[in-house]
């Protein structure tokens, strides 16, 4: 995947934000240079020659450096305010995309992992998952913040700006994809050990392939039709898995860890740390501690037999 950039703009918000950035820089630019300018003059005068010997000052000769001091001082009072209006004007209009003909999408924040939650009013009947957040294109999506633990801070840098978690509190953003693609996401605020794993991916697609994906969401996990694959299940509601992950169709339901109804339609592993192989899932169930250190799911240790039906169940998992 390539790598997130605030500068790789896909949507009308980080549009604003962009434009907001590089106005930013050219003015900082030229003020740069008529800084280094000023001082280039300056050290010039004074190491000339035939420079004047330096001699108490009479208030005529101060004169025409008071008065380059003054407009120098108005410039910069007039650079800054106007440095001011353009954010305010540009927080205005990130505030303004509306959520007129938007679909709202929960997104909390866990250690350390994104859940996304889609109302039913969205996709006819609840779901959740994780991970991968999919949203149509050239739609306003209203996305709804919280946190389960500590604070995190949501950044889809190609489409938004941050905006922080908070457990307790409940917070928005409104963001629009203009143009289809995979955003990678990333947690921009320091939650832990594995704050720099806690990725995510926003996937924009058309108005189908949007509908589908959330048809095939709705459809519970496919029943195992081959003893490898049933095998798989119960180890699966036998072990630990099922005390902390749901797959829908089933009788696991916790919520402790994300939803894996649809674990194998997933490019990557463990919040984007991992492709989504089977030597990588079988290494992450035996020992996700050596992947990502200190992340809550302890290792599962099983049998080789148990372990590769296991494996094919959750590969297929589509
Ligand atoms: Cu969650 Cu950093």
């Amino acid at each position: 995947m390539a790598p997130h950039s605030a500068f790789d703009r896909a949507g009308v918000q980080s549009d604003r934000i962009a434009d907001l950035f590089w106005t930013y820089f050219d003015i900082s630019a030229l003020v740069f240079v008529l800084v280094l300018g000023a001082l280039v003059v300056a050290v010039f005068r004074r190491t000339r020659p035939d420079a004047p010997e330096r001699s108490v000052p009479s208030v005529e000769a101060e004169r025409p450096k008071r008065r380059a001091v003054g407009i120098a001082t108005a410039f910069t009072v007039v650079t800054l305010i106007a440095m001011l209006f353009l954010s305010v004007k540009t927080s205005r209009a990130l505030a303004s995309l509306g959520t007129k003909d938007a679909i709202s999408v929960s997104v909390v924040g866990h250690k350390w992992w994104w859940e996304f939650q889609y109302p039913a009013s969205v996709a006819g009947l609840h779901f959740t998952t994780a991970y991968e957040m999919h949203i149509p294109v050239g739609r306003p999506v209203e996305v709804k913040l919280e946190s389960h633990d500590v604070i995190h801070s949501f950044w889809v840098p190609s489409l938004h700006g941050k905006r922080d978690a908070i457990p307790g509190k409940k917070g928005s953003l409104v963001l629009q994809a203009d143009r289809p693609g995979r955003y990678e996401g990333q947690c921009a605020e320091f939650c832990g050990l594995q704050h720099a794993n806690m990725r995510f991916v926003v996937v924009a697609e058309s108005d189908e392939d949007f509908k589908k994906w959330l048809a095939h969401s709705l459809t519970p996990a496919v029943t195992p039709d081959d003893p490898v694959k049933l095998q798989g299940q119960e180890v699966f509601m036998k072990s630990r898995c099922s005390v902390c992950h749901a797959i829908s169709g089933t009788d696991a339901f916790a919520t402790v860890g994300p939803n894996l109804t649809h674990l194998a339609s997933r490019r990557e592993l463990a919040m984007g740390t991992l492709p989504n192989t089977p030597g990588h899932l079988a290494g992450w169930i035996v020992d996700p501690q050596s992947t990502k250190p200190g992340v809550p799911m302890p290792g599962t240790p099983l049998p080789p037999e148990e372990l590769n039906a296991l494996l094919t169940y959750l590969r297929s998992l589509e």
